[in-house]
């Protein structure tokens, strides 16, 4: 299995509950793992009971696992605040307060939050070496991953700016002719620095997710569920990376054969339907089922997260990164 794990998934179906199962069943297996969860609702710490926040720590009683919880809207504030702080260095005075105004606005911009949310996937990603496995509670969604579909775009974009960038800078070089020291300022240029740094932060981000990472898709076995995931099968194929594997969670447990009452019928026909559905899935949808896990009548939490590890039939195996 790849070192980079990401279970997406529509909201409610067990994204958390199967990444953290996953995490745990990793460290079991005597992998060094790092659980990464962006929910705002705090989940990850739920399911450990324990707190977590923005830097790693390890979960109690499970050696070898650590988990980190980001929160979306302090990284789009500090996303922005270094965009801040990288442009007031560079422009006049004046321009600080249009700067200052136009971020006010990008903070609100449908894309922010994801765009912020990325950058710090991929930062987790270049800085986990001494994980052997890195489990992401929430996979990009389509809007991130086109950013991956335009590589040789935004690369050609960035190239594009680091020419112009080279082009004055040579001018006003040349400009200093006739002066007794000729103008040095190609060398630590901070434009040049930071354009050059995003041209090979998307470089990283584009083969560590292509080479390095394997998408699964949690969903429950309703029909919402099941067209979303038939999307995101082909929103992530578009981006030419292919999910792994399915995991259907929630199902309805099938009653005893002497309960004949409403109850009884009631869970009989759900089964049912969800058997059908299933069905469908195995025979016209590409990734596997890889696992399929009941509907428990508690939280998945202690011990039931255990059990619930037991039930992925996901190896866990890390292979060397091709990505350093
Ligand atoms: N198989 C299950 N049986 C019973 N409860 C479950 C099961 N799987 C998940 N749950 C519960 O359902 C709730 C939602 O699960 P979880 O938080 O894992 O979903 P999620 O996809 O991460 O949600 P969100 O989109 O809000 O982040 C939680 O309370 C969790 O304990
Ligand atoms: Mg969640």
């Amino acid at each position: 299995m790849d070192p980079f794990v990401f279970f997406g998934g529509k909201g409610g179906v067990g994204k958390t509950t199967v990444s953290c199962a996953y995490a745990l069943r990793c460290a079991r297996d005597g992998q060094r793992t790092l659980v990464v969860s962006t929910d705002p609702a705090h989940s990850v710490t739920d399911v450990f009971d324990q707190p977590f926040d923005d830097s790693p720590r390890s979960v109690d009683g499970i050696g070898g696992l650590d988990a980190v919880e980001i929160d979306p809207e302090d990284e789009v504030t500090r996303h922005l605040d270094e965009i801040r702080q990288d442009l007031s260095e560079q422009v006049s005075a004046s321009m600080v307060n249009e700067i200052n105004r136009q971020l006010e606005m990008a903070h609100g911009t449908p894309g922010a939050y994801e765009s912020a949310l990325f950058d710090r996937f991929i930062d987790v990603m270049r800085n986990a070496d001494s994980y052997d496995r890195v489990v992401f509670d929430t996979s990009p969604t389509g809007s991130t991953l086109r950013l991956l579909g335009l590589p040789d775009l935004l690369e050609g974009w960035i190239d594009r700016l680091i020419h112009k960038r080279r082009t004055s800078i040579d001018l006003f070089e040349k400009a200093a002719v006739g002066n007794a020291e000729p103008r040095r300022v190609m060398e630590g240029d901070p434009v040049l620095a930071r354009l050059q740094d995003r041209k090979e932060f998307f470089e990283f981000a584009g083969s560590a997710l292509h080479d390095d990472a394997a998408f699964f898709l949690v969903l429950t076995p309703d029909e919402l569920s099941v067209n979303e995931t038939e999307r995101a099968i082909v929103a992530l194929r578009e981006e030419n990376l292919a999910v792994r594997g399915l995991v259907a969670n929630k199902l309805t447990p099938s009653p005893d054969p002497d309960e004949t009452g409403r109850g009884g019928r009631y869970l009989r026909e759900r089964v049912e339907t969800e058997a059908a559905r299933l069905e469908t899935i195995r025979s016209e949808f590409d990734p596997p089922l890889v696992a399929e896990i009941g509907w428990r009548s508690a939280e998945i939490t202690g011990d039931l997260l255990a059990d619930v590890a037991d039930e992925l039939d996901i190896e866990t195996a890390a292979e060397q990164p091709t990505h350093v």
